[in-house]
């Protein structure tokens, strides 16, 4: 049955914009700061092999799962699912799961925000030239100065934050269709660059073999639990950032085609991250495996090494804040498109609101690295909490419902129709994937989440 609903809050002026806002919102931090720092800690091509797997496996399925409830819902995560379970027959708390979006993107705003502060603080420091020439202990002293500094945490965080509810409340054409029709092309113009750049002057035949060639004596479960996670995170999965860019989506884009795009340009920008920053750092005789700290604290000794390297180091930090920036405004959407619903708020009011509320956690997590750090309820200060309650425990949950929902309680028809496919293979390959290859593989990456297996 062919439900045809109109959403409130308007509606991207063409597939190809919806293109650009969702791969904006999947190309973030994850892609650029994350996947790159756990390739080298999990021992290079192996890993990349497997997140491959899981993100055609497991993430592509639910992602284009989560459009499909949101182009029929048309509304935010939380009414989306309301109104598609009154449709099907289903229980309304369903809407639960939207619920729980809402919650999670709150707790991951509130932290992700503090870590592109730390990428638009580099701009200015690399700029600056305070690495030239540095060493790996002048490097690694001039980050620790920045998370000691709460004041300094703070203001970037407080840009940051800024700079997102700037766009959301202006609105979907207004805002979030302006902001990537600008941001995105700007992206891929500097990732290109620095890729071309890192060719020339890094060691780039050291990165390729490292991304590709697979060496599996060091995968344990473990990798394959950390490859379906990032897949997730990458994906902008489980929390509703694809169900409300999915409800503005125009009627007759067909899906399939469009998340294929989606999840191959996230996928395509974490692989071509890895290769504008491997090369510099086995060119400069880095370290691969060297954490969270691997883009500000090593690759920023590489910078300080090479030619131009005030230059590009600094746009390679503006390329990581305009990541950030675009996957934030994804993360803010689904709670203000909510508030507009459920409370009747201007889209501006219920911005700032959200946008403040959001801050106040921040604050949490930019004190975390400072005035609190000695504060840890059960080994974790607040960062590592709001990360891992989210990340971990309600990303996951979420997937794993949005699979059941779109795989077991949605009937056969409304998918089928949704998705604008005739009854065949690829519809049979989906729907299988959908029923029993994610749930089955969210539920493994949950329980090991919780420290159950
Ligand atoms: N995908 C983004 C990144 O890679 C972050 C992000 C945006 C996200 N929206 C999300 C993560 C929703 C989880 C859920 O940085």
């Amino acid at each position: 049955m062919a439900i045809v609903r109109e959403s409130i809050h308007g509606q991207w002026s063409s597939r190809w914009v919806f293109i650009l806002a969702a791969t904006g919102s999947a190309v973030g931090l994850g892609n650029i700061w994350r996947f790159p720092y756990i390739t080298g800690e999990n021992g290079g091509g192996a890993f990349v092999l497997i997140y491959f797997v899981c993100v055609i496996a497991v993430g592509l399925p639910i992602m284009i799962g989560e459009t499909v409830i949101g182009r029929r819902g048309r509304q935010s995560p939380v009414n989306s699912l309301k109104a598609i379970a009154a449709d099907e027959g289903l229980s309304s708390n369903w809407q639960l799961l939207g619920w729980l979006g809402v919650l999670a993107g709150f707790l991951i705003l509130s932290f992700y925000s503090v870590v592109a502060g730390w990428s638009v603080a580099y701009i200015f420091s690399v700029g600056a030239g305070t690495f030239t020439d540095a060493t790996s202990q002048v490097s690694a002293d001039e980050f620790k100065a920045l998370t000691d500094s709460a004041p300094r945490l703070l203001w970037w965080h407080s840009l940051f934050m800024f700079m997102t509810v700037f766009v959301v409340a202006r609105g979907v054409q207004g805002g979030l269709e302006q902001a990537v029709r600008w941001l995105m092309p700007a992206l891929f113009l500097l990732l290109f660059g620095m890729v071309g750049y890192t060719m020339n002057v890094g060691d780039f035949n050291a990165a390729l073999s490292y991304l590709f060639r697979a060496d599996f004596s060091q995968v344990t479960a473990d990798t394959i639990l950390l490859a379906l996670g990032q897949a997730f995170f990458s994906l902008s999965l489980g929390m509703g950032s694809i169900i409300v860019y999915g409800s503005y989506l125009p009627a007759n884009t067909s899906i399939p085609r469009t998340i294929g795009l989606v999840a191959l340009c996230d996928t395509g920008v974490a692989v071509l991250a890895g290769l504008a920053i491997f090369p510099l750092v086995f060119g400069f005789g880095l370290e691969p495996g060297s954490g969270p700290g691997l883009v500000f604290v090593t690759l920023t000794v590489a910078f300080g090494q090479m030619p131009g390297g005030q230059l590009v180091g600094a746009l390679f930090f503006v390329l990581l804040a305009v990541a950030g920036w675009t996957s934030a405004i994804s993360i803010l959407e689904p709670i203000v498109a909510w508030l507009v619903e459920a409370l009747r708020w201007s889209r501006h009011k219920a911005s700032v609101i959200a946008g403040g509320a959001i801050w106040v956690l921040g604050v949490g997590s930019v004190l975390s690295f400072n005035e609190w750090a000695d504060f840890q309820p059960f080994g974790k200060n607040f960062f590592d909490w709001s990360e891992f309650l989210s990340t971990s425990v309600m990303l996951p949950t979420g997937g794993l419902l949005v699979a059941v929902f779109v795989g077991w309680r949605m009937s056969r028809a409304s998918t089928l129709t949704e998705l604008g496919l005739s009854d065949g293979v690829i519809y049979g390959a989906w729907r299988f994937l959908v029923r029993f290859v994610a749930p089955l593989g969210v539920f493994v990456v949950f329980l090991n989440a919780l420290g159950l297996v």
